[in-house]
């Protein structure tokens, strides 16, 4: 069986981390493509020198060239600008749109069967961008941020008591800014709700630090924005959907009356497999946590509509 192919578009830390764990699971051959010369080419050979310590048979090459993604099965897009302390996600919305328009004709042109995950920020509107100018299928363009906004929120409770990470479930749901929805009800330690283990003051606490996690990074890195989670987080989607494992993962998925929610797309909970983004799963939410969600849609559709595509 040939070995899959996988392009990266954007080289930066989130680019690099993603092509190690790519070559590291061995999930495909990896393309790192980049506008900045020398800097895909020296992080692919910088990886290839790794393989044999690794024990890894999966190629990385660098380009610049668009035609080296021809026919890749994956595309995880992480090219753009990432934020500078001090601002939001939304502040990034004019320079990245035209890149993300971009990418998505070079997609579009060379690899149109590729299933694409979008990182660029602000994602909602990136991903959407992404959908529209490829003309892809819903199903085969999706955002990554659920998955991380989880996995803080996670971290956040295995810390607060002393537990394994991988004994606490959460999801978050909505718009990848500051008013994302962690939903507290469904927050357990293996099928315990933490409401039953931790202060209301204390969930409150790490609910908003949740929210603001991504700028709580920024403000100590000073010259960009996290990779490390980002990266794990777009992977555990790749592998899914590179495996037809089915996983339900927290995703910003395309909505088709789902939560109530008509032609945007947004974080909710979604199977990934073999056919991409296959199936958003409704949780029951109740009153307050569906206000809370709307809240997050509306300034994700402000953002969305303002791009006019
Ligand atoms: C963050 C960026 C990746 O949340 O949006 O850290």
């Amino acid at each position: 069986m040939a070995r899959k192919k996988i392009a990266l578009i954007g080289a930066g830390n989130i680019g690099g981390e993603l092509a190690q764990r790519a070559m590291e699971k061995e999930l495909g051959d990896v393309v790192l493509l980049d506008v900045m010369e020398g800097v895909p080419q020296g992080k692919a050979l910088d990886l290839m020198e790794a393989r044999p310590v690794d024990g890894s048979d999966c190629n990385v090459m660098g380009t610049q060239d668009y035609k080296d993604i021809e026919g890749s099965d994956l595309i995880i897009v992480t090219a753009g600008l990432a934020r500078k302390p001090g601002m939001s996600r939304d502040d990034l919305l004019a320079k990245n749109l035209d890149i993300i328009k971009n990418v998505a004709e070079n997609i579009k042109k060379y690899a149109p069967q590729a299933f694409v995950i979008v990182v660029s920020n602000p994602l909602d509107a990136m991903v959407y961008a992404m959908q529209k100018v490829t003309g892809f299928p819903h199903n085969r363009v999706i955002g990554m941020a659920g998955v991380l906004d989880s996995a803080r929120f996670r971290a956040f409770v295995a810390m607060e008591l002393g537990v394994s990470v991988r004994d606490v479930t959460a999801l978050v749901l909505g718009g990848h800014g500051d008013d994302m929805v962690p939903i507290i009800r469904l927050c357990t330690i293996n099928g315990i709700p933490i409401t039953d283990l931790i202060s209301k003051e204390k969930i409150d606490a790490i609910v908003k630090r949740t929210q603001m996690a991504g700028g709580e990074i920024v403000a100590l890195l000073k010259t960009g924005s996290a990779y490390f989670s980002p990266a794990a987080s777009a992977i555990e989607m790749a592998e899914s959907y590179l495996k037809d494992k089915r996983r339900v993962l927290a995703c910003a998925a395309f909505l088709n009356g789902e939560y109530g929610i008509k032609g945007y797309y947004m974080g909710v909970p979604v199977v990934i497999g073999a056919n991409g983004a296959e199936k958003v799963i409704e949780a029951k939410l109740n009153d307050e946590e569906k206000r809370a969600l709307l809240g997050s849609f509306e300034h994700v559709k402000t953002l969305v509509d303002s791009i006019k595509l």
